[in-house]
This record gives structure tokens, sequence and C-alpha cells, in this order.
């Protein structure tokens, strides 16, 4: 799997978004340790709040298809700039990897490569948590 398929898939995702509110739709593929793909789009709702962003739909699938080790994650939108995970969507990806790779693609399909310790470098995490209650 190289990085322009894991694009290709979030693209292909992106069409599946429900974004009656925002009309940005946003498409996401997470590579897991194990070498699957899922992917995942945004959900909007009429109570916006309850929005989920494509990464964590992505995440959640492959969650509870028993996998939780990623690699990397594609996130496609349209528009020239280039989409990067809101912070809800960064401590979600921080609950399982802070190491994956994160790829920022704009609607020409350009890319942009981060880790996660890059966009979040410091973060509240299961060692952090468990520190606190001790
Ligand atoms: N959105 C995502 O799905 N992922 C991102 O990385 C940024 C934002 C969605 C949430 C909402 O449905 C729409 O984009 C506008 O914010």
């Amino acid at each position: 799997m190289n990085l322009v398929d894991l694009v290709t898939m979030a693209r292909e995702a992106q069409r599946l978004a429900y974004a009656p509110y925002s009309g940005f739709r946003v498409g996401a593929a997470l590579l897991t340790e194990e070498g699957h793909i899922y992917t995942g789009a945004n959900v909007e709702n009429a109570s916006y709040g309850l929005t989920v962003c494509a990464e964590r739909i992505a995440v959640f699938k492959a969650v509870t298809a028993g996998e939780c080790r990623f690699q990397s994650i594609a996130i496609a939108g349209s528009g020239l700039d280039y989409i990067y995970p809101c912070g809800a969507c960064l401590q979600v990806l921080a609950e399982f990897s802070t190491n994956i790779k994160i790829i920022a693609v704009n609607e020409n399909d350009d890319l942009r490569e981060y880790y996660l310790g890059e966009m979040l470098p410091q973060v509240f995490s299961l060692d952090t948590s468990s520190r606190r209650v001790k």
C-alpha cells in the first residue's frame, strides 16, 4: 500500500460524506499495522455539535473491527487548502498511536506529511491520566 493508494481511498470515501449543513465533504483512509484500510467520511447532524469527522469514523470502524494499531491516515477534502485533523480527532488518534503518519491532501491531491507528535506535541494520554489517579 503506497501513499497514493491511501489518498485515492480517502478521495473515494469523501463521496459518501453526509454533509448537508456545511456542504464540506471530507474523506479519510486509515492504514492499520495489519495492513488493512478503514475509510470514513464526515456525518453531520441537525444538532450541529453531534457531527462526527471523517477521521473519527475511520478510527472507530477500525477499533470495532478489532484493530487499534495504526500506521497512517490520509484526509481529503475540497478546496485548495490542505485538510488537517481537528483537535478532537488528533486526541482520538493519539489514544492509539502518537506516531501515526498524517497525510493532508488538497483538492489537487498534493500531499503534506506529518507525524501526530508534530501536530499534538503535548498529549493527554492513558499514561498521563493513570498517573493522575494514583
Ligand atoms: N471535518 C472533518 O470531517 N474532518 C476534518 O479534519 C475537519 C472537519 C468535517 C466536520 C464537518 O462536517 C465539516 O468538516 C465542516 O467542519
